[in-house]
């Protein structure tokens, strides 16, 4: 077996038929094939350049026509990741890890750009704008994913960091119209705890060619990795009793289940913002004012005209059912 076979049977879990025996494979390729999430670090710090270098890297992304609507925190203060970490469902590996990445959907600067020059800027208050500067984040952290593992080093996205937004927001001291995506763990692993390679669906069940197939052609897929998942996580030990689809449908089984790890006992319950997406019933007019255009209250807070109901699809939140959803937003 050659080393892209080897590289892509670890991926799928499984062996794969024949390669082509004529495609020009590359170390990129068998690098991008190698990725896994590494939750133990060494507290080696990193090699003096790094930031700059991950930051050119996340920075050549593309972005959407070309606003640049992102930002990054660097955080390397023990007291503030540890603070973080709290914030984050306490996960260990962001006060172990020597640089933590806050990456932000940043609609901040376009704003203040336009109203230096006196210039209209209410696009900015468009559901569209706040998914392209996600979008941007995203691209831009995972070009510095790539490039972070290109030099021997270990990431995690801390997608967490959405558990208490508001906190998060106060402790990096965001502006209004910035907003933490996630955060990303970096640092070298450590050898004594290293990760594994984590399979992934069978390409059939992802790769649709030309249009979309009904979703029961999918199972078969779906099956097959089931199987190849329950294995996984009794190999690697993994808090997992049955197989994927399982334990996915338990992460989407409501409201709730969407932050993740519950805080342990004694820990903050979730923010207004949380808890008010746990809590369906609650009524805008129970929420307090910050929360009412809930879709991101770090946005909008300071910029927004409160909700007032009326015409749906206006920027503002539409409070008129009472229910406080994101989707009823925009
Ligand atoms: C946006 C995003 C958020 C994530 N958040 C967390 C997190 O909070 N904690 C964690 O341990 N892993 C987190 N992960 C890592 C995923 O669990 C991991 O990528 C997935 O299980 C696949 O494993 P692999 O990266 O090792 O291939 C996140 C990944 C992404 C893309």
């Amino acid at each position: 077996m050659n080393e892209a076979e080897k590289r892509l049977q670890e991926r799928y879990g499984k062996k794969l038929g024949a390669l082509a025996a004529e495609f020009p494979w590359n170390s990129q390729l068998l690098d991008l094939l190698s990725h896994r999430s590494v939750r133990a670090y060494l507290p080696d710090p990193l090699p003096e350049g790094t930031l700059d270098v991950l930051i050119a890297a996340a920075q050549s992304a593309a972005t959407s026509s070309n606003l640049q609507t992102w930002s990054v925190v660097a955080v390397t203060d023990p007291a503030r990741k540890e603070r973080l970490s709290v914030l984050a469902a306490n996960q260990a590996h962001i006060r172990q890890c020597p640089l933590f990445l806050v990456w932000l959907a940043d609609l901040a600067r376009l704003r203040h750009t336009a109203q230096r020059l006196g210039l209209p800027e209410a696009g900015l208050d468009y559901l569209e704008m706040f998914v392209m500067a996600v979008v941007d984040a995203a691209l831009a952290a995972q070009n510095a994913v790539v490039a972070a593992e290109s030099l021997g080093l270990g990431t995690v996205y801390i997608g967490a960091m959405r558990n208490r937004p508001e906190e998060v927001a106060a402790e990096l001291q965001l502006p209004p119209g910035v907003f933490a995506v996630f955060g990303l763990c970096l640092g070298y692993p450590d050898p004594a705890r290293p990760a594994a390679t984590k399979p992934r669906l069978p390409a059939r069940a992802v790769l649709q060619r030309e249009t979309y197939a009904p979703l029961e052609s999918q199972e078969p897929a779906i099956e097959e990795y089931d199987q190849t998942m329950r294995a996984f996580y009794q190999q690697q030990q993994m808090a997992v009793a049955d197989d994927w689809s399982h334990h996915s449908a338990r992460r989407i089984a409501g409201p709730a289940s969407l932050i993740g790890p519950r805080p342990a006992a004694g820990r903050p319950r979730p923010t207004r913002l949380r808890a008010a997406l746990i809590n369906p019933p609650l009524t805008a007019q129970e929420i307090p004012e910050p929360d009412a255009g809930l879709f991101l209250f770090v946005l909008n807070s300071k910029t927004r005209p409160p909700c007032s109901g009326g015409e749906p699809r206006t920027p503002a939140c539409d409070r008129r059912t009472g229910e406080v959803e994101l989707k009823l937003c925009y």
